[in-house]
């Protein structure tokens, strides 16, 4: 296995410019700080008078340029000062809270127009990859899109979009990592992956207010968020603390999935949260040589499930093995290959999302006076 040094690190930053001034940042004594210990590359970006927007530019390319140096598995990128650079910044869990104490957390993401949890009562149903590929055919349609990867227990997103950056920090606030076009934050980006998590409720709450409170999403068309299984803790407090646009429920048509999606599309209805509609995933299998469909895990049960809510089945979606290389190397089959017939269901998802989530707005009571 390769290992990075030094020089082969300065040598990609040495590719990253600083538009205002044309020069690399490198000859311009931006890095300090500069630690590669094994796979794991550190520096500081020491500022001088760059304009914000530069800032963040400058840190995401440098981050980049980064992890793409062979052997290079984890980069962290601060942001200081000339004068103070390597003061430490504080840590992500310490961020101040911006707004008022005890307001809503959805005040803190006024530039955020929509906001979609992605669900189900049962793991293993496809919740991720329906994220990670909705999100890619929501950008694809010209959409500004986040992704949250609120799935404390086992956070797949950014495995699945190929993403190895660490956050930023800017004037104490998380920068998200960018990939594919989309920016995204998850714990597994926190903290260290052989370290177990030992999440409780209350720890779920303050992780997603904080990752509401104190990431500079900006100004973003959707924010997705990927759900763990279950239709516990995480569930409650994202429904408490975002006015969600709605949620897709993600099922697989057998009747024992079934089952735990009704239970979640019942905690959600209690909760007010509005259903946006039923994926079904893993519908059916098409043998490539041919050309036989199995409906390996039985027929109908999404459109089953969406008929007794009375809300739309949003898409069926094949099992096709492409989809989990695709997931699994983190290049989602949407960018690995958009022209199969794969890619083109997420897209129709896409559509049918952003069509219901228009729909749902309108319908939604105004609000009384007195
Ligand atoms: N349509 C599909 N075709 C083939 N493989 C799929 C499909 N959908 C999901 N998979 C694969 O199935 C596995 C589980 O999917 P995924 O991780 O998206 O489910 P999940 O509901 O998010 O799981 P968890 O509950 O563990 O978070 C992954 O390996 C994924 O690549
Ligand atoms: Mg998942």
């Amino acid at each position: 296995m390769t290992t990075p040094t030094e020089s082969t690190v300065l040598t990609a930053l040495r590719a990253v410019r600083d538009p205002d001034q044309g020069q690399d940042i490198v000859s311009l004594g931006l890095v300090k700080e500069l630690h590669v210990h094994d796979a794991e590359v550190s520096f500081t970006l020491a500022f001088a008078g760059q304009s914000p927007a530069t800032k963040a530019a400058l840190h995401s390319s440098a981050s980049k340029a980064v992890s793409q140096v062979p052997g290079v598995s984890r980069v962290s990128v601060k942001m200081g000062s000339a004068a103070g650079a390597g003061r430490p910044q504080a840590p992500p869990a310490q961020g101040h809270a911006h707004g008022q104490p005890g307001a809503p957390a959805g005040d803190f993401i006024p530039e955020v127009k929509h906001t979609i949890a992605v669900s189900s009562g049962k793991g293993g149903v496809g919740k991720s990859t329906v994220t990670v590929n909705l999100s890619v055919a929501l950008r694809q349609s010209g959409a500004a899109v986040g992704i949250i990867d609120s799935d404390v227990y086992g956070p797949d997103i950014p495995l699945m979009l190929g993403s190895r950056g660490r956050p930023g920090m800017f004037e104490n606030r998380i920068i998200p990592v960018e990939a594919h076009g989309l920016k995204m934050m998850s714990i597994g980006l926190l903290v260290n992956e052989r370290e177990p998590l030992v999440w409780r409720g209350p720890m779920i709450h303050s992780f997603i207010q904080q990752m509401l409170k104190d990431v500079m999403w900006g100004a973003l068309d959707y924010l997705v968020f990927d759900m763990p299984p279950g239709t516990g803790d995480a569930q409650l407090s994202l429904s408490q603390v975002v006015p969600l646009s709605g949620v897709v429920m993600v099922t697989t048509p057998q009747e024992v999935a079934l089952l735990d999606v009704r239970k979640a599309i019942g905690m959600f209805q209690k909760l007010n949260v509005p259903i946006l509609g039923v994926v079904e995933n893993m519908s059916y299998f098409v043998a490539p040589d041919t050309g036989m469909r199995y409906s390996i895990f039985g027929e109908g049960g999404g459109r089953r499930l969406a008929e007794e809510y009375g809300v739309p089945l949003l898409a069926q979606v094949p099992l096709d093995q492409d989809t989990r290389v695709a997931g699994d190397e983190g290049m989602p089959i949407t960018l690995r290959r958009p022209d199969s017939p794969q890619a083109q269901t997420f897209r129709e998802l896409a559509v049918a999302v952003q069509r219901r989530v228009v729909e749902l707005a309108a319908l939604r009571p105004l609000p009384t006076i007195g």
